[in-house]
């Protein structure tokens, strides 16, 4: 990258981050990731948030659970919900997949079920680029 566009984009993270209030970024000791106020249901997340792969946790007023945004190779994000399907129990990643610490069942980072005992898909809710935002329909 280009010392001119790596300024440009660095300005332009900035300006996103201009918009939301400083309270809703701070994180709590327990959860590495975004802590995020919705607005009408919606949670705006800065691009420039993400890590080097495209990837957070994102912890949202609004929604049930925590969610994973995960972009998926083609520019475009998926918002994961960190609920297992089988019986609620909590995700965590290990080696690319979303696995189940109560009885193991494993997911992709679509949310597709690749091992059960949990045989729905985890739910994902509706995320869209929209200039240096993600904006994630969490209600
Ligand atoms: S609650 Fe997740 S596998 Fe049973």
């Amino acid at each position: 990258m280009e010392r001119r566009q790596f300024l440009l984009r660095s300005c332009q993270a900035c300006a996103a981050l201009a918009f939301i209030p400083a309270a809703t970024l701070t994180g709590c000791a327990s959860f590495k990731g975004l802590s995020l106020a919705a607005e009408n249901g919606q949670v705006k997340i800065p691009l420039a948030q993400l890590d080097a792969s495209g990837r957070t946790m994102v912890k949202a007023s609004g929604a049930k659970e925590k969610f994973l945004v995960v972009e998926q190779g083609d520019g475009s994000y998926a918002a994961i919900e960190l609920n297992c399907t089988h019986k609620g129990g909590p995700l965590k990643e290990k080696d690319g997949e979303l696995v189940c610490s109560f009885h193991g069942s494993r997911f992709d980072n679509t949310g597709r079920v690749v091992k059960g005992p949990a045989k729905t898909d985890l739910k994902r809710y509706k995320a869209e680029v929209v200039g240096d935002l993600l904006q994630v329909q969490v209600a």
